[in-house]
């Protein structure tokens, strides 16, 4: 399991949203040995397969596996099962599959990958109150992230992904051993891109988050070292 107390720092996970291995090497390159975690989602994953994660592993590289799964239950515990080999600390299933397939999945963690942190997603970000009501459910979203961040740890989930802004809520509702990542991370001064429910690197730290998930602030700097170095500098005060 991820070690990580909530009154530390937070660890920042590089999101490797890239086009190509070459682009993912220079970005590792020029970040260096300051960052210990990167981020796979299913672009990269999808396109690079396995070799990738075990690349970044040798590298000595943490990884966060973001393919979001959700399926029947017997599925996403096979699917687990299918990535029990790889070199990961962390990988996400949408929360919304239910508690048996979370059940599942969370048994099949704790028996046979219990270095890996299973994470439930809850409401995307890029989901609203009236994107939530057309799929039926008319709660208020984070009533609805609540819920489903609830029923993820009551099945034995290990942590939850969720926007900067579900962080206080979380925090207090939650056990204090649950890992909380979050994305939608913008320094004061950056680019807010597609982003809309933000919070600083800082801001983030002190409402509780483990771990803050950043892709553009640093792939999109002129000079992505000078800007990881300048969220580890928030960070650290
Ligand atoms: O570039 P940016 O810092 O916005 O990247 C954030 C990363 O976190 C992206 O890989 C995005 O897919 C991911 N993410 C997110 N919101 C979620 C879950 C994942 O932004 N709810």
């Amino acid at each position: 399991m991820v070690d990580k107390m909530s009154d530390s720092s937070p660890d920042i996970i590089l999101a490797l949203d890239l086009e190509n291995r070459e682009q993912i090497n220079q970005v590792l390159q020029k970040t260096g040995d300051r960052l210990n975690w990167v981020k796979v989602g299913l672009q990269s994953f999808l396109r690079e397969g396995k070799a990738l994660v075990h690349e970044l592993a040798d590298s000595g590289k943490n990884i966060f596996l973001d393919l979001k799964l959700h399926d029947i239950p017997n599925t996403m515990a096979k699917a687990l099962e299918s990535l029990s080999e790889l070199p990961v600390g962390m990988i996400t299933l949408h929360a919304g599959a239910g508690p048996e397939a979370l059940a599942r999945c969370s048994q099949f963690a704790r028996e046979n990958i219990p270095n890996v942190t299973l994470l439930g997603v809850t409401v995307l970000t890029s989901t609203n109150q009236q994107g939530l009501e057309a799929v039926g459910v008319k709660d208020p979203i984070e009533d609805q992230v609540l819920r489903l961040a609830q029923l993820a740890v009551d099945q034995g989930i290990g942590g939850i992904v969720c926007s900067p802004l579900e962080l206080p809520r979380l925090r207090q509702a939650l056990p204090s051993s649950i890992t909380l990542v979050t994305p939608g991370i913008r320094p004061a001064n950056a680019d807010t891109g597609d982003q809309k429910r933000i919070m600083t690197p800082r801001q983030a730290k002190l409402a509780g988050a483990n771990y803050l998930v950043i892709g553009r602030p640093i792939l999109a700097a002129t000079d992505p070292k000078m800007a990881l170095d300048s969220i580890l500098e928030e960070l650290s005060d």
